[in-house]
């Protein structure tokens, strides 16, 4: 037998603890067979379906199959473990989500399964990708091909941005006009991406990402970011006169007005709908760059505001901006500047209040990689490959220590992107680096190691048709060695 290329660890997020057992493996073949309990068929059907693309032939599912998926309520809900002898692969769950991210991890090896056991659960309980529909739409069908994506690196949160002053792209029952009007032709950065999900579409979503275990976060972004709101509805302006449409990347410039009652029976409206339509317990309501909106005013907006997702049975999150205000107790704050200490995020943190990570110099998906990046802005600087990966959560911010922290979460804004293939290649390989940092536990995490378990990826998404960013300090690996 040749050597395995392949180590029982190679796969990322790094597991928390590998133990192999040397010169023993097991190969996946057309006809192998995965043996399921019930609660797990789609977990099952989900591998069956995966492996067979892998092994370009059927994966049966049925008793006796050499892949064995089991439940094991000893185990954390997201934990599991793979024991893989030379006959059979047993994966254990604590649930079907734990046994998903083990059947994700079995997909990264396989076909041929090096020996030993891995134990492996995540760091933290929410680990994020964003996605801006605002600034660019992409339809229900492209944001369900990249969910397929962030799963194989146990990516389970997706945020969509789905308002901002270029484009709304949510239906709103009563309010046909936001996307009639702000989600059609000519919206989004250059008017370049119009669109907008129905209530059906966006269930559909939903539905999808639930099924591979990721919740759906939407966000409506206020009281900031709203030209496109005041442009298909001139009276809830400051003095009911039009504004005009805005397709430029300028931040900070309108503010849904504090002071109009209206203004507060809209925004109920608008929580109400998107709570009904989304089963996951968060609703993001934004609250970021209010440059324009007086400070009393963003208080007392948000004095009205927070309290809104509660009462349609959401947890808010909000931009850490919000946290200069009083927070409700569950409310989640996301942290998104460069700055190396902020005040009012600490002292949220000292009060039981979540923090949600997401440092634009470290995390932003948006930023360029170097100056010759095509796409991507830089005002966070660049973020290569080692800066996504290189730093810790619980360092970032001073008076945050790790049981403050909720998690992680890699943003990618629209302004730039034009196409799915744009997403890509400022997703990958950034995003397999992110989603280490929130799963696997800083001991085990290395750079050396990484870069190398990283370049494998370069034939799978080659093969994967991905574009992905070659960058030039990993070692990628152009073909499988004969
Ligand atoms: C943000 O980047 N304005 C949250």
């Amino acid at each position: 037998m040749r050597p395995l290329t392949k180590q029982l660890g190679d796969v990322i997020p790094v597991p928390a603890s590998v133990r192999p057992v040397p010169a023993t493996s097991f190969t996946i073949l057309p006809g192998t067979g995965v043996s399921t309990v019930p609660e797990a068929s789609g977990v099952a059907a989900y591998l069956a379906s995966e492996l067979a693309k892998t092994v370009d032939g059927p994966i049966p599912i049925g008793p006796g199959g050499a892949i064995v998926l089991e439940l094991d309520p000893s185990l954390a809900a997201e934990a599991y473990t793979l024991t893989a002898g030379e006959s059979s692969v047993t994966l254990r769950g604590g649930t079907p989500q734990g046994l998903f991210w083990g059947v994700q991890t079995l997909l990264q090896l396989a076909p041929e399964v090096p020996g030993g056991v891995i134990e492996d659960e995540p760091r933290y309980e929410y680990r994020g990708a964003m996605l801006d529909l605002a600034r660019h739409f992409f339809t229900a069908a492209e944001i369900k091909a990249h969910v397929d994506l962030l799963v194989q690196f146990k990516i389970n949160h997706l945020h969509l941005h789905l308002t901002d002053d270029q484009g709304w792209r949510l239906e709103i029952p009563g309010w046909p006009r936001l996307t009639e009007i702000s989600g059609g032709e000519g919206t989004g950065v250059d008017g370049a991406g119009p669109g907008f999900l129905t209530l059906a579409e966006y269930a559909d979503v939903v539905a999808y990402a639930a099924d591979r275990f990721v919740t759906v976060v939407p966000e409506i972004d206020m009281p900031g970011h709203v030209n496109a709101v005041h442009y298909a509805y001139p009276s809830l302006t400051a003095d009911g006169q039009p504004v005009r449409q805005r397709i430029d990347a300028e931040v900070g410039y309108s503010s849904l007005v504090a002071g109009k009652e209206e203004t507060y029976a809209f925004v109920e409206d608008v929580i109400r709908a998107v709570a009904d339509a989304t089963p996951g317990p968060y609703l993001h309501i934004g609250g970021d760059e209010c440059h324009s909106t007086p400070a009393e005013d963003y208080r007392a907006f948000l004095a009205r505001v927070l309290p809104l997702p509660g009462k349609y049975g959401k947890r808010a999150i909000g931009w850490h901006e919000i946290a200069a205000v009083e927070l409700p107790e569950t409310a989640v704050v996301q942290y998104w500047r460069i700055e190396a200490a902020d005040e009012n995020t600490a002292r949220a943190a000292t009060e039981g209040r979540r923090i949600i990570m997401a440092p634009a110099d470290r995390t932003y998906l948006d930023m360029k990689y170097d100056p010759e990046s095509p796409l991507g802005l830089d005002w966070a600087g660049h973020v290569d490959v080692r800066r996504s990966y290189d730093w810790d959560p619980a360092d970032r911010l001073p008076g945050v220590p790790e049981e403050a922290l909720l998690g992680v979460e890699a943003p990618l804004w629209s302004e730039t992107l034009r196409s799915v293939a744009d997403i890509q290649y400022l997703t990958f390989p950034r995003l397999p680096a992110i989603a280490e940092v929130a799963w696997s536990p800083r001991s085990v995490r290395e750079w050396e190691s990484f870069r190398t378990r990283l370049a494998a990826f370069g034939p799978r998404w080659e093969a994967a048709g991905v574009n992905f960013h070659r960058a030039p300090e990993i070692p990628w690996i152009t073909a499988e060695p004969a």
